[in-house]
């Protein structure tokens, strides 16, 4: 069986652009592969967090893996600073990475963009990232289209690591979803969905009542033409709209146009709100179930112990290759 490795920040509760470019990709995927699902809250550390509500998202998350259809029985899911290994091998990666390499990444410079003072972990996080994933010998990571440039330096970094040190790493390939890759802020229909958007009504996350994914829909910034349609480039508001109405409802976008061909955007932002709502409810319900309940602990406890035993025999392969230790029998 092949191996797949992805992680989610808890940098706040995951939205529906997490959900349908990461979340359900992991859930249809875990039958076949052998998964590790990470919480990466040293990555969510790179921006200023509340340690209070950086806890609560923790586990947050870990109760929403589970409730979208993560089966800990098929699936490692586990807390990233629960494993140390990850950050050991993110500090030696480090020691293989350029500077240009991470100033290039324009996740890097969209995070540090009008900031005053950036701390270093937002420039250096990604060789963690990339031991995140080379620590379990992945073979796949799925993820949405605003990772692609960090999985090519994942593989940079691993042939770079085996050509130079020992021949250890295997090198992943990257899966991005065909439809939801990026679902974009319903603010800035330019910009993408984040989680950590300081704009509540950019986003709809997991945990919004029904009255709130309304409101948000509602008001959600589309155009003054009032056709339903899917243009992207002219009518880049309608167009998320539509793709997120198509990936809940299973029907093509030209389906969908021929619906509310003659109705307005109130029709079609109105069903589409009904939409989303059924969705969430059976999510919701289950994570409501989990969030409290001694289950979540007992499945992250083995879950960071699956994951112990599997990355530290990685990382003293990495020590070993760099010459780090010393040697024993
Ligand atoms: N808008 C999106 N559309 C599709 N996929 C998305 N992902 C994120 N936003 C969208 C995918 O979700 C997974 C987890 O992402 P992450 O938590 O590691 O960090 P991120 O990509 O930076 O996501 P956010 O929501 O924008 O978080 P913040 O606000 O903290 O920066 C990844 O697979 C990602 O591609």
């Amino acid at each position: 069986m092949q191996t797949i490795f992805s992680g989610i920040q808890p940098s706040g509760t995951i939205t529906l652009g997490n959900y349908i470019g990461a979340l359900k990709q992991f859930v249809e995927l875990q039958d076949e592969y052998n998964c590790y699902f990470c919480i990466v809250d040293q990555h969510a550390i790179t921006v200023p967090q509340d340690p209070t509500q950086l806890r609560k998202n923790i586990r947050s998350l870990a109760a929403l893996y589970l409730a979208v259809g993560i089966n800990p029985e098929k699936a490692t899911l586990f807390i990233q600073s629960e494993v140390p290994a990850h950050a050991q091998a993110g500090w030696m990666l480090q020691c293989v990475t350029y500077i240009g390499e991470l100033e290039r990444m324009t996740q890097f410079k969209d995070k540090s963009a009008g900031k005053d003072a950036v701390v270093a972990g937002l420039l250096t996080y990604p060789p963690l990232m990339v031991g995140d994933i080379l620590l379990y010998s992945t073979n796949l990571v799925p993820v949405g289209e605003d990772q692609k440039q960090h999985l090519e330096l994942t593989r940079d970094l691993a042939e770079r690591f085996n050509k130079k040190y020992n021949d250890i790493f295997t090198i992943p390939e990257v899966r991005i979803p065909k439809e939801g890759a990026r679902v974009m802020s319903l603010q800035d229909p330019l910009k993408k969905m984040s989680k950590s958007d300081p704009n509540q009504k950019a986003f709809i996350s997991l945990l919004d009542g029904p009255k709130q994914i309304e409101k948000k829909i509602k008001s959600a910034v589309t155009d003054s033409e009032g056709i339903v349609k899917y243009d992207k480039e002219n009518k880049p508001g309608i167009s998320n709209l539509l793709s997120i109405y198509s990936i809940f409802t299973g029907k093509s976008i030209s389906d969908i146009e021929n619906e509310y061909e003659g109705k307005g955007y109130g029709d079609f932002k109105g069903d589409l709100a009904t939409v989303v709502v059924e969705a969430l409810e059976p999510i919701q319900k289950k994570y409501y179930e989990l969030i409290d309940s001694p289950e979540l602990d007992a499945i992250l406890d083995r879950g960071a112990e699956k994951a112990n035993a599997v990355a530290n025999k990685m990382l003293k392969k990495m020590e070993r290759a760099m010459g780090l230790g010393r040697k024993r029998k």
